[in-house]
Formats: structure tokens, C-alpha cells, sequence
């Protein structure tokens, strides 16, 4: 199969510096030689440009970041778009989860155009649920699972076109463990299904990964948005909203590994990673290692 790799260096949706450096941790931690080795023919298609918020007027700030959110997100949408529609398999690395509003829009747009239909499996401790009112903070990237089923900032809704990407029911969150308390109402409200870290903890990650592919088996394609705050900030230290209790390192490999091998997905975005407050690119590393497990590494690779 052939994949296509595609940068987005964005930090204009959270307030921190340094997952604008996300894309080149990912690279340098070899992820297109770990794709290449699992047979895959890699295209590097380099990065979408991101304005800087260096060079933001003061006192528009948060306008000038909606507005420059918007078109980044435009921008990868149209690139997924096409790469998924050459039929090829997209990996977005991230930049902040603001950037799945593009992914998601631009393969939800691939897909309609085959006359199929996409969900999403949103790994990640947060839900990703608010909406400009109901967020405490005001950051976009704590908004694009809500913005992508249609609530939110009118520009950043309508990215994707009229209609919203995705229905509430073709999502399913997993590895959730911090939610703001009004994104709980809009949450359940929704209907979203979130998976939460206490379930996987009683039901243990195999059975409550499999109980999240049948509820997916509707649609013709999936989306895995991959947030390394799902992980337990001891494996994956270099991200800027940690929160304690998540996935173990083993947990996330048989995650990826039990999509891997209901056959599901069919595009990828990698979010979150923070080099500056990182420790030896080791975020970086599990990333690149959990992109293998998802793409079909084995532990034991049997010749063909
Ligand atoms: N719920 C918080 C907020 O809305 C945190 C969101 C974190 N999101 C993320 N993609 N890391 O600000
Ligand atoms: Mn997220
Ligand atoms: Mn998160
Ligand atoms: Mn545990």
C-alpha cells in the first residue's frame, strides 16, 4: 500500500509553545523507514504552512487565531482530500488536535465522493467535546470532536463544507479521563460513545477496544485521531495537557494492534507531541512504535 505523510506544525489552538515541533520529533524518530519496513511505499509530502503567532497583531489574538485556525485546517482538508482520494493512506502529524478539523474534513470529503461513510476513533484523555461557550479556556484544540459533528465556531464548522463531517454516533472516544464539566452535558447529550479509562481499567484495553470496532462496523471507513495524552504521561512525557492514570505502554500497542487487525482504518492523524517538554524525543519514539502496531507490525513475522 502507499502512505502519505503530511506535517502540520500548528500550536495556535492551546496556549503552549512547542507542539508547532511535533512533525519534525515524529520524522526524526523514523517514522517513514518504520513505515518503509512494514513494505509500505512512503511519500513525504513535507508540511502545510502555519503562521506564527509571533507575528499576531496584540489585542486581536484570539480572532487572529480562529481566523489562521480556519485556514490551516482548510488547507490540510483540501491535501487529505486528495491524497485519500488517489487512494492512498493518509498520516497527518500534528501540531495540536485543532488539526484534526482538516484530516477528518478531508477524508470525510474522499470518502463522500466514493459514496461511503467515515467515523472516527478519537484516542485521547480528553474529549475534545467543548464548544466556544462551554470551554473553560478557550483553546480550539479542546473543540474539534464537537466542531467536526457540527457544533462550534460557524467557520471552523463549516470547513468541511455545509454539512458536518460527522455523525455524533459514527465516533468513539477512548482513554477519556478529563472532561470539563459542561462538555459532559454536551457530551451525553451528543450521544458520543466514550470509553473511559475506568472501564478499561474493569473490563480490561482487548475487550473494550473490540466492543469499540463492532460499534464502528456501520461505516466503510475510520479515522484513528491518535492524541499521546492517551498515553500515561510516564510513557509519553512530551505533551502539553498531561493528566495522570492513562494507557500503558502495552495497553496502547494491543489497542493498535486489535485495529490492526479488524482491518478498519484507513487514515491516521498523530497530534500533541511536545519536544519542549519531552524528554529525548521518547514521545516521539512511542508514537513512531504505536504507528507500527496500528500499520500491521507483528511480533512475530511470519514469511509470507
Ligand atoms: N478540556 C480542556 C480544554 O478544553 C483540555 C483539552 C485538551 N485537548 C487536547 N487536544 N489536548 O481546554
Ligand atoms: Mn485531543
Ligand atoms: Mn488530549
Ligand atoms: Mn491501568
Amino acid at each position: 500500500g502507499r502512505v502519505a505523510l503530511l506535517g502540520v506544525p500548528m500550536d495556535l489552538g492551546q496556549s503552549r509553545r512547542g507542539v508547532d515541533m511535533g512533525p519534525s520529533a515524529v520524522r526524526y524518530a523514523g517514522l517513514q523507514a518504520t513505515l518503509e519496513d512494514l513494505g509500505y511505499a512512503v511519500e513525504d509530502l513535507g508540511n502545510v504552512g502555519v503562521p506564527l503567532p509571533e507575528l499576531t497583531e496584540a489585542g486581536d489574538a484570539g480572532g487572529w487565531r480562529l481566523r489562521a485556525v480556519g485556514e490551516v485546517c482548510r488547507e490540510v482538508s483540501a491535501r487529505v482530500r486528495e491524497v485519500a482520494g488517489g487512494g492512498a493512506f493518509p498520516v497527518v502529524l500534528g501540531g495540536d488536535h485543532s488539526i484534526s478539523l482538516g484530516t477528518v474534513s478531508g477524508v470525510v470529503a474522499a470518502s463522500r465522493e466514493a459514496g461511503e461513510r467515515t467515523g472516527v476513533i478519537w484516542v485521547d484523555a480528553h474529549a475534545d467535546f467543548n464548544t466556544p461557550e462551554s470551554s473553560p479556556s478557550g483553546n480550539i484544540h479542546g473543540m474539534p470532536l464537537a466542531t467536526l459533528t457540527g457544533r462550534g465556531h460557524g467557520e471552523l464548522v463549516r470547513i468541511g463544507g455545509e454539512e458536518a463531517s460527522l455523525r455524533a454516533e459514527d465516533a468513539v472516544i477512548l482513554g477519556l479521563r478529563s472532561v470539563d464539566r459542561e462538555e459532559q452535558r454536551l457530551l451525553t447529550e451528543a450521544g458520543v460513545h466514550a470509553y473511559t479509562m475506568k472501564e478499561i481499567d474493569a473490563y480490561g484495553i482487548a475487550r473494550v477496544v473490540r466492543q469499540a470496532i463492532k460499534r464502528l462496523s456501520h461505516l466503510e471507513r475510520v479515522h484513528l485521531s491518535f492524541d499521546l495524552d492517551s498515553l500515561d504521561p510516564e510513557v509519553a512525557p512530551g505533551v502539553g495537557t498531561p493528566v495522570r492514570g492513562g494507557l500503558t505502554y502495552r495497553e496502547a500497542h494491543l489497542l493498535m494492534e486489535l485495529v490492526n487487525e479488524a482491518g478498519i482504518v484507513t487514515s491516521l492523524d498523530v497530534v500533541e507531541v511536545n519536544p519542549i517538554l519531552d524528554s529525548r524525543n521518547a514521545t516521539a519514539e512511542v508514537a513512531v512504535e504505536l504507528v507500527a502496531s496500528l500499520m500491521g507490525r507483528r511480533i512475530l513475522a511470519l514469511p509470507e
